[in-house]
């Protein structure tokens, strides 16, 4: 369908998690005309979730050397080293302005000193957190309110769909499906001559994850559709410690943060052994991707559906003080980490590739940037190292603010030649279908097809084998629907569940494509049949960019 309605901006940002947020918050500071959309409410996305924290040199005795040397350790080999520089050397100071803008860190009582936590992969207490374990709440809280005051518009229930271009091929704005709105029901179109994509990760493409259900790799996706390149997409972080609620478990999984390991809890098997000592020097917290495969081995070994994390020790008052969510979760679910230990197993957490960007967000597409989990920037390289998400968000959102308010002070569109330009715009790309040429809508309940085959296929463990069957299923999924296309004229309703549904599948072949090209083993990209680490020759990144017609 062709959109319905429109509206203008100098800038529309999709999503509203840290990165979004503050994006649009620095642009309108700096006097542009911004416009969110987001897909579900403005809380509703990643950031809300995220408990540890943020990960910044803010302590005594931290540099932003040691932050540097930390998150180029975990990410393998495969970190831009120069984007990680950025991100650690003016990470504490976006941190200050994040408190600035209102965010509450927790402090001590006595010196108002920020309280720093560990995670895995840190060798310092660098991790600060907001409500003990409710870090995200509260930067999201901060940040909703700060763009409520500051007067910006928001469009919610908006599921993003393709970018529009003007003549020149530059982004114009993009299309989006909103539901419930009221004047701006239906499919319609922001135009903006920057269009920011901030829309989070993808965890949904798997069966069990941490991830909410909005994150269906929407942003990826439509970059995929606009001719953007995507890398490192093979590059899935699966969460050691994820409360294990059964093995038919579907959707989102309760987090069990890094940090309470950071505060001293450790993992055992069924008879109480502490499995991970031995095998890293930081045991429990190694990196992320090291923990998660000793937890898959024992439970390999022993034939087990999950292990186990005892915090008994921590005490009740200690849990409460502490990690309130956490505990809430788990008693929820009928364990009492205060006095038996917690069931845990890896779950999909974070996609560490995605659209690929400059160290100022801009992707390959001129006026399109990405910041936040879709955006590759460089800095995660095949792991990213834990509590650095936040940062990267708040780090490059600020980049992108600052090059987007230049290039308004300095070249200002006219109203009425962007007019023009976007005008021409929507008369030519409309909704993915349309925008892919031959793409067919999924219906709804594919989602659930999609995520079964990727958590057999492309979880945790991976192998040539499982990887092909996998990619030979995802086919079956996309060519069910394009014949119903070829022999009905349609295939499912155009709607919010149908579209995510394709994205997901969209992603699902792309992110397999690479994990089967990917001959090696080398941070979270686990290759049973190629148990190794291959250097120099892998010591590279995949870079995808679909053609027309390439669905
Ligand atoms: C956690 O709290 O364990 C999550 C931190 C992260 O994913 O960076």
């Amino acid at each position: 369908p062709a959109p319905g309605w429109a509206t203008e901006a100098d800038v529309v940002v999709v999503g509203s998690g840290v990165a979004g947020l503050t994006v649009a918050l620095r642009c309108a500071a700096a006097g542009a005309k911004v416009t969110v959309v987001t897909k579900a409410r403005l809380d509703d996305g990643s950031t809300r979730w995220a408990q540890g924290g943020i990960a910044a040199a803010l302590g005594e005795g931290d540099t932003p050397e040691q932050h540097l040397d930390d998150t180029l350790v975990a990410g393998a080999g495969l970190c831009d080293e120069t984007a990680v520089r950025t991100l650690v050397t003016e990470g504490p100071d976006a941190v200050r302005r994040l408190i600035g803008t209102g965010a509450r860190f927790d402090a001590d009582d006595d010196t108002g000193e920020i309280l720093l936590t560990r995670e895995g992969g840190h060798h310092r207490r660098r991790i600060a957190h907001a409500g003990g374990d409710a870090t995200g709440a509260e930067i999201s809280r901060a940040l909703v309110e700060a763009v409520r005051a500051a007067g910006i518009e928001t469009v919610e229930n908006a599921l993003v769909l393709d970018l529009l271009k003007d003549a020149s091929g530059r982004a114009a704005g993009v299309t989006l499906h909103v539901m419930g709105e009221g004047r701006r029901d239906g499919v319609g179109a922001v135009r903006a001559g920057a269009v920011v994509l901030a829309t989070g990760g993808m965890g949904q493409v798997f069966s069990a994850t941490t991830n909410p259900a909005v994150s269906t790799g929407d942003g990826v996706a439509l970059a995929l559709r606009a001719g953007a390149e995507v890398s490192d997409l093979e590059f899935v972080q699966f969460h050691p410690t994820v409360l294990w609620l059964g093995p038919e478990a579907e959707g989102q999984q309760p987090l069990v943060s890094e940090a309470v390991r950071g505060e001293g809890a450790y993992l055992v098997d069924a008879d109480g052994v502490r499995f991970m000592q031995g095998q890293h020097e930081l045991a429990e917290l190694a990196p992320r991707d090291i923990v998660a495969k000793g937890i898959m081995r024992r439970m390999l070994e022993q034939n087990a559906e999950h292990m186990y994390l005892d915090a008994r020790h921590f005490g009740a008052r200690m849990w409460e003080h502490r990690f309130p969510t956490i505990l809430a979760a788990c008693r929820a679910h009928g364990i009492d980490p205060v006095t038996e230990p917690i069931p845990v197993a890896p779950a999909a957490h974070y996609a560490s590739g995605g659209v690929r960007t400059d160290l100022s967000g801009r992707t390959t597409v001129p006026g399109l940037y990405a910041c936040g989990e879709v955006a590759c920037t460089g800095v995660h390289g095949a792991n990213r190292l834990a509590s650095n998400s936040l940062l990267e968000g708040l780090v490059f959102a600020e980049r992108i603010a600052e090059g987007i308010a230049e290039r308004i002070a300095s070249a200002p569109t006219s109203q009425a030649q962007q007019a023009l330009q976007t005008q021409q715009a929507l008369q030519t790309q409309q909704t993915p279908e349309a925008a892919t040429g031959e793409g067919p809508l999924l219906p709804p309940e594919a989602r659930y097809t999609i995520q079964r085959i990727m958590s057999a296929g492309a979880g945790v463990l991976r192998s040539a084998e499982s990887l092909a069957h996998a990619a030979a299923q995802l086919e079956q999924v996309h060519d069910g629907a394009a014949e119903t296309l070829r022999r009905d004229g349609k295939t499912a309703e155009p709607g919010v569940d149908t579209w995510e549904a394709t994205n997901l599948l969209l992603v699902a072949r792309v992110l397999v494509a690479a994990a089967l090209r990917r001959e090696e083993t080398r941070g979270c990209h686990w290759r049973e049949d190629r148990p190794d680490r291959d250097d120099p020759a892998w010591r590279r990144h995949l870079l995808v960019t679909l053609g027309p017609g390439d669905t």
